[in-house]
């Protein structure tokens, strides 16, 4: 399987994220560690457009969190941008999340005692940006979400569609590689929810074209980073979306399909259900995870 391609990692955009047999465990109410995520290997192509679908308590958060960095693997290994996540710092993990990755989440997560305008700032309160240029951004972003009559309102003052618009231009203001979306639509009304997965295809689109005017929000003099953000301009920001909801699944190009911990792929919306799809798409993961690309245990240092 040596150099054999992982699931998705053929896209024209490039790799962003790769799993390799990435699996996760928490310690059960009997004392004992009970695997939620199974050994999973798949990539995250730049620009991609990807949903996580499946019932509730089967480990879509679980995998959001861990393609987020915000928690670690149990085993297996992360990497984001090429690099080891694992071998990072809790700082130098923390940077990452701040400058390059957005977050959306079910119920918006936003600051109840500040403006909209204000909560889109935090999105770049790690910054160097002085506070005009973080406002004018602030501005710009919530303008793109159809905003820019309620940039003084508080959370409270806005409907649950409007609150989600500024959670999605505090992600978007910081002109990130890849925005997650935990149920975005889950505390919404059907058509207000379509409006914001449309919202949310038109931000990642909107944050590849930031890249392409200006690379300078990230600062960074990395040559491995500037080249990874020259690959971004012509793909935008990667989503990875989760949801239950499967007319909102069927909107994306491609769809990963999780229960009790498994992970598998869908071609298109036509193989879900499809049992003799689902019995090929395991296998396509297994075989990939059979690979010897990497040992069991985190990545390789060679
Ligand atoms: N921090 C944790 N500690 C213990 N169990 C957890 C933790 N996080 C999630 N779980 C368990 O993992 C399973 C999957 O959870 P989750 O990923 O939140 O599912 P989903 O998002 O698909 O509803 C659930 O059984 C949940 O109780
Ligand atoms: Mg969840």
């Amino acid at each position: 399987m040596t150099g054999e391609a992982l699931p998705g990692e053929e896209l024209p955009g490039g790799t962003l994220l790769t799993l390799d047999k990435v699996t996760k465990a928490f310690r059960g109410k009997d004392g004992t560690m009970q695997e939620i995520l199974h050994p999973t290997t798949l990539a995250i192509g730049r620009g991609e457009r990807v949903a996580i679908v499946g019932p509730s308590g089967s480990g879509k958060s679980t995998l959001l969190s861990l393609l987020g960095t915000l928690d670690m693997p149990t085993s297996g290994c992360l990497r984001y941008d090429g690099d080891d996540v694992a071998a990072m710092s809790g700082r130098q993990r923390s940077a990452l999340r701040s400058e390059r990755i957005g977050f959306v989440f079910q119920r918006f997560h936003l600051i109840d005692t500040v403006s909209a305008l204000e909560n889109v700032m935090t999105g770049l309160q790690y910054t160097a940006l002085p506070r005009a240029e973080r406002r004018s951004r602030a501005v710009d972003a919530l303008t793109k979400v159809g905003l820019e009559h309620r940039l003084h309102h508080r959370p409270s003052q806005l409907s649950g569609g409007e609150q989600q618009r500024v959670a999605i231009a505090r992600a978007l203001v910081k002109q990130p590689d890849i925005m997650f979306a935990d149920e975005p639509t889950g505390a919404l009304d059907t058509e207000t929810g379509h409006t914001i997965i449309d919202l949310l295809f038109d931000a990642a689109d909107a944050a590849g074209m930031a890249d392409a005017v200006s690379s300078a929000a990230c600062g960074n003099t990395d040559d491995g980073v500037v080249g990874a953000t020259g690959a971004a301009k012509a793909t935008g920001a990667s989503l990875v979306v989760v949801t239950h909801d499967m007319n909102i699944a069927a909107r994306f190009p491609r769809q990963l399909h999780i229960r009790d911990g498994v992970v598998t792929e869908r071609g298109s919306t036509a193989e879900l259900g499809s049992a003799a799809q689902r019995g090929s798409a395991t296998e396509r993961i297994s075989e990939a995870d059979r690979g010897d690309r990497q040992q069991s245990e985190g990545c390789n240092h060679e």
